[in-house]
């Protein structure tokens, strides 16, 4: 059956989400309507796509089974809730919602609708995750200790709705959602406790720093760290295992697995003297000590996403990005917000 969406808020995701739409078989997903209180915003949009000024004339006229929610964050709940009504299929840009609280009551909306509801956290599908998601899925470095997730920008100051706390901005509601839902769906075992850092550096009112610590109940760490002022631009990833490490340099997914060849406890302690003084655990490797392999390659694209909604819209698959998922999510931004207030580790079972 044919996807006819209709998406409300035409501004720079609705843009992308529309292009995105574009690239499918209109008889899989068609763009049919969007809406938008500015009206400017939608002058260009694609031929034979209708265009309303708000949701509520959107979903009474349009001819669409589905809505696409792309706009400012504290509008998805009453935007879920209208959609719902109108007995719609719904896909909410991410974050889902502000709180918890808010997200509950989306499902228990749309629960009651009977409708689909998923949220576009299309990051699940970035070529960097998934390759080191690979290596973890194979077990290509053992038993997994350590997980690092590192972004690194260089426009500490945010623009538009994202400076202002009460739309939802600051960089833990942006990145945070994407950077905390890969790790969620890559480690397969329940979150215990969280430690973190969440700072305002150059920003007045919104986040542009945070640092994670997540313990998880196989033992495994992960490392979450994202700063917008950084000046040394990264996109960097490190697993280490008992049986090797894997980083990944840049988002074009440069890196390797690493191994030794010895194990370090049959290596004579030599001495080396570096720059800062002698050490025995810490100097270049000798030579021969070190292998490296190439990472795996993986096929994935933010297509993707769609190309499993349309399965699901179809009765073919369960919906890739399930609610309880994202609670979990919006769980875990809470438990930073709490862990960064009181300086303390937030025990959870999620
Ligand atoms: N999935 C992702 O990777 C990703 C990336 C960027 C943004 N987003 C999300 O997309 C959403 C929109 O962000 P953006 O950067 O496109 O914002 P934006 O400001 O560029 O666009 C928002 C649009 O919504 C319109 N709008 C506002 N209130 C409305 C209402 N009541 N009814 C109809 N239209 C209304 C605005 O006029 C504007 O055109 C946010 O929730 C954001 O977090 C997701």
């Amino acid at each position: 059956m044919q996807i006819r969406l209709g998406i409300v808020g035409f501004g720079f995701m609705g843009h992308c989400d529309a292009d995105m739409i574009a690239t499918f078989p209109d008889e899989e997903i068609k763009l049919a309507a969007v809406a938008d209180i500015v009206p400017s915003q939608m002058e260009d949009a694609p031929e034979g796509v209708e265009t309303y000024n708000s949701i509520e004339e959107m979903l009474e006229k349009a001819d669409i089974n589905t809505v696409m929610i792309s706009t400012p964050n504290p509008s998805h709940l009453e935007m879920v809730e209208k959609a719902a009504a109108a007995g719609k299929h719904i896909i909410c840009e991410k974050p889902a919602a502000m709180s918890v609280s808010q997200f509950d009551r989306m499902v228990e909306v749309t629960k009651k609708a009977g409708v689909l509801f998923t949220i576009h956290q299309q990051r699940r599908f970035d070529p960097d995750y998934n390759v080191m998601k690979s290596v973890y899925d194979q077990g290509l470095v053992g038993k997994p200790y350590v997980i690092k997730s590192q972004l690194y920008g260089f426009n500490g100051n945010m623009h538009d709705w994202h400076v202002f706390p009460e739309m939802g901005g600051g960089m833990l509601y942006d990145w945070g959602v994407h950077l905390i839902d890969q790790i969620l769906n890559m480690v397969d075992a329940p979150l215990v406790s969280l430690y973190a850092d969440l700072r305002n550096i150059i920003n007045r009112d919104v986040d542009d720093y945070f640092n994670i610590l997540m313990k998880f109940g196989n033992d495994i760490t992960a490392e979450i760290e994202l700063g917008t002022y950084y000046l040394t631009p990264k996109r960097g990833w490190f697993l280490g295992g008992d049986k090797g490490s894997a980083y990944i340099d840049g988002w074009d997914c440069e890196g390797k697995i690493v191994r030794t060849t010895r194990l370090l406890t049959n290596v004579p302690g030599k001495i080396t003297m570096t720059a800062a003084g002698p050490t025995r655990s810490f100097g270049p490797a000798a030579p021969g000590l070190l292998t490296e392999e190439e990472l795996p390659s993986v096929n994935v694209s933010h297509r993707n996403y769609f190309e499993h909604f349309i399965k699901a819209f179809n009765g073919e698959e369960e919906l890739f990005v399930k609610p309880h998922q994202v609670r979990r999510v919006l769980c875990v931004m809470d438990a930073v917000r709490e862990s960064a207030r009181t300086g303390e580790a937030i025990k959870l079972e999620v």
